[in-house]
């Protein structure tokens, strides 16, 4: 199977690394607007082929799937063209930058009826995949409330940025800030393993002087550092999700406590391999080992291949997780007010 990486900044070097460890996968293009970071990217992995835009890509054509890892804002516009050529995708979080070019997204996937996934990434915890099983098992009963938070530090230490990433800081940049870029992974995280949607949200945010002017060159870092919620799901069960970069102390944690009406799963992303239960008969405190899960990268993989295995999140997921995304940060423009989704 014949891969291309759109986007070869940063995370692209993770998926790189994935591909690669797969039997029969190869990384055989790359595209990037940065030459420069293109031909490293290229040389570091070993891909034979660059282009300068994804249509140059397409027009060469020698290729079966493509792993989109732009930066939020190009998701939607660089995805269109590779499904439109019948090209499977799988897309970066957050699918899109509003719920309607996700669901163009979702639509134009259909239409060319091409293996399409979101890069939900935590999906590849083990614990998190075994708590969402338990909790559709019927484990702990209906689920009535619970407790989720997705924990970095970096937006407290300056020294420390690249310049690549301060598009990251800026709504100009297309970030939607700790909302966009972690409240996306820990609504997924919640609500799959709820296994319930969301009906209704409130948002806050706090966005701070980080630099002298909240200013980098010509980045406004005006992107909120942190987003608070409370979200009511479709049986009435109610939550609280919390995104936040300025948690000084952790680097990258994802929280869960989740509660229903006969038990209880508590799951720690550092600790990706046991889940924490009280669970009838017992009553108390356990915790279970649970067995490794795939990545998306192999799911996409084996998804294309036809094969019976775990699928990863579709762009349908992106969507659905992106419409909570956008009743937040509407909510947060009006100081909080609870708005439906
Ligand atoms: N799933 C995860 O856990 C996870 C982790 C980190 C980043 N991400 C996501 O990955 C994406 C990329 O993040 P990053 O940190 O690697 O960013 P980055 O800025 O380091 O890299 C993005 C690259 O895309 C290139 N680019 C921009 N526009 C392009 C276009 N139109 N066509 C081709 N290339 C283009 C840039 O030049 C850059 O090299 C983001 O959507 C981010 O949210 C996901």
């Amino acid at each position: 199977m014949r891969i291309l990486i759109v986007g070869t900044g940063g995370m692209a070097g993770y998926h790189a690394g994935r591909y690669k460890s797969i039997p029969g996968v190869e990384l055989v293009g790359g595209v990037d607007v940065r030459a420069e970071q293109l031909a490293t990217f290229a040389e570091k992995h070993g891909i034979p082929n660059t282009f300068a835009s994804v249509e140059e890509a397409i027009a060469w054509g020698q290729f079966d799937a493509a792993s989109n890892v732009t930066p939020d804002r190009f998701h939607c516009s660089t995805t269109l063209p590779l499904l439109a050529a019948g090209k499977h995708v799988l897309c970066e979080k957050p699918l899109a930058t509003n719920a309607a070019d996700a669901f163009k997204m979702v639509e134009a996937a259909a239409q060319a009826g091409v293996v399409n996934a979101v890069n939900l990434s935590y999906r590849g915890i083990a614990s998190m995949h075994k708590a969402a099983e338990l909790v559709r098992e019927g484990a702990i009963g209906e689920v009535r409330f619970f407790e989720a938070s997705y924990l970095q530090a970096w937006a407290n230490h300056p020294e420390r940025w690249s310049p690549a990433e301060l598009w990251r800081l800026s709504t100009a940049h297309g970030s939607k800030g700790a909302l966009g870029d972690l409240g996306v992974h820990i609504i997924d995280f919640a609500t799959h393993v709820a296994a319930l949607p969301v009906s209704d949200v409130s948002c806050r945010f706090a966005v701070h002087n980080k630099v002298p002017g909240n200013k980098h060159g010509e980045y406004v870092l005006d992107a909120n550092d942190s987003a608070t919620m409370q979200l009511k799901l479709a049986n009435g069960a109610l939550g609280t999700i919390s995104a936040t970069r300025v948690a000084t102390g952790h680097g990258n944690d994802l929280r869960l406590k989740i509660y229903g009406t006969k038990g209880a799963l508590e799951v720690l992303s550092i600790e990706d391999k046991v889940l924490r239960a009280h669970l009838e008969p017992d009553g108390k405190w356990q915790t279970i080992e649970c067995p490794l899960v795939p990545e998306n990268y192999l799911r996409f993989v084996s998804a294309i291949r036809g094969e019976d295995a775990l699928r990863a999140p579709d762009f349908a997921r992106g969507a659905e997780v992106q419409k909570v995304l956008d009743a937040a940060e509407k909510s947060a423009a009006e100081e909080g007010r609870t708005l439906s989704v």
